[in-house]
């Protein structure tokens, strides 16, 4: 899929702009604080109906303003032109159309169009908490696999209430019977995610291997393990029946603490470069690599699971890669739509710029493409 055009209106520091993108490499080019970073975010809202900078919609309109829109249009490799419209009002209120259509559910908008993103606090990824790691995983997921991101609302719904239970339990005992009935239903929504989960991470360390092994000219070897509370990761039944056995196990303890203490909630990816973790030992270079790397992976994930390339989105990101790894980059990323920004060309390789679309932007206006 391609994204032809964006129409922006009011959304951050942008009054009104109207854009066409090439098919191929779009280069957004200007100063620090002139609003590219914040053009990104108006193409991924649009696909993912909230920002990675934000949880707040009303940040995203102009400050002097009271509503704001983007609107793209999506061209589908098999021909089909689709609008996708996200409207925002100061109070916070949103409301997304698709060809024109109000829908009610976000998760109506997932797959619709699928973005990646690599900016610069994906390094987060690598040296955060597990919680960014599992954030990573739900998000990749839901966006290739709608009933995945169902199951995760679901998961997460049923576990708030088992805790709210676990913690009153401490003056009524007679709650113990009742957390047996959320016992049920969380180790069948959790079997479900773990399965796909253990797919995915899967795909991840075979197709980033060979990426990350190209971009360091064969000198690091990286894998991505998937931890998490069961043994058998394949088979829904048997992923069910250890969940269930250890909710029941740990029932005393996740009543004396007031939370539950097993389950996808508290899965991790363990992250290791020639055999060593990088959360601990890693280097920077190798950190933001590796993070490089798991994000390019996702664009041959998508491909294989929707089977059209996404439209991906780099921010900052060149200006941190030597020339090799950004020829490296280039030949990954090769039929794919994309959307750089920069704050001088010159950083970039000669091949980057030849057949490419230069956007420059100064202060939320688009000064020349
Ligand atoms: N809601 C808003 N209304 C108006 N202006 C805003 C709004 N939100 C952010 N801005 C302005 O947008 C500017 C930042 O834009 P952006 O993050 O896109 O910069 P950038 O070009 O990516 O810069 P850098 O090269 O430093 O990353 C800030 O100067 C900020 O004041
Ligand atoms: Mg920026």
């Amino acid at each position: 899929m391609k994204i032809r055009s964006i129409v922006i209106e009011n959304y951050r520091n942008y009054e009104q702009v109207k854009l066409n993108f090439d098919e191929k490499l779009n280069i957004i080019v200007g100063d620090n604080a002139q609003g590219k970073t914040n053009l990104l975010e108006a193409v991924y809202v649009s696909g993912f109906g909230k920002s990675f900078r934000t949880n707040k919609e009303s940040d995203l309109i102009h400050f002097d303003k009271e509503f704001g829109s983007v609107r793209i249009e999506i061209l589908k490799d098999n021909g089909l032109l689709e609008t996708i419209e996200y409207r925002i009002l100061s109070n916070n209120k949103k409301a997304f159309l698709i060809n024109g259509v109000n829908i009610t559910k976000i998760s109506e908008l997932l797959g619709t169009v699928n973005i990646i993103l690599f900016y610069p606090d994906d390094l987060k990824l690598i040296k955060d908490s597990p919680q960014e790691r599992r954030k990573f995983i739900n998000r990749e997921l839901s966006h290739i696999n709608k009933i995945y991101c169902l199951d995760i609302i679901e998961y997460s719904r049923i576990l708030v209430q088992r805790n709210e239970l676990l913690k009153k339990m401490s003056y009524k005992p007679e709650f113990k019977d009742m957390v047996e009935v959320w016992d049920e239903q969380l180790s069948d929504k959790g079997a479900r995610l773990i399965v796909k989960r253990n797919q995915f991470i899967h795909s991840l360390d075979e197709i980033s291997r060979d990426i990350h092994s190209r971009i360091t000219d064969g000198k690091e070897q990286l894998s991505v393990k998937y931890i998490t509370a069961v043994k058998n990761r394949d088979n829904y039944d048997t992923i069910k029946f250890e969940l269930l056995d250890q909710l029941k196990k740990n029932s005393e303890m996740d009543f004396r603490r007031g939370f539950t203490s097993v389950g996808p909630h508290r899965d991790d990816l363990e992250i290791l470069i020639n055999g060593i973790n990088i959360k601990s030992f890693g280097s920077q270079g190798q950190q933001r690599t590796a993070a490089l790397s798991l994000k390019l992976s996702e664009i041959e994930i998508v491909k294989n699971e929707v089977g059209e390339y996404p439209i991906l989105l780099l921010d900052d990101v060149m200006s941190e890669l030597d020339i090799n790894r950004q020829k490296d980059l280039i030949y990954a990323i090769k039929g794919v739509q994309t959307i750089i920004t920069t704050t001088d060309i010159k950083n970039l390789l000669d091949d980057y710029i030849n057949d490419s679309k230069i956007i420059k932007i100064k202060n939320g206006n688009v000064i020349g493409h």
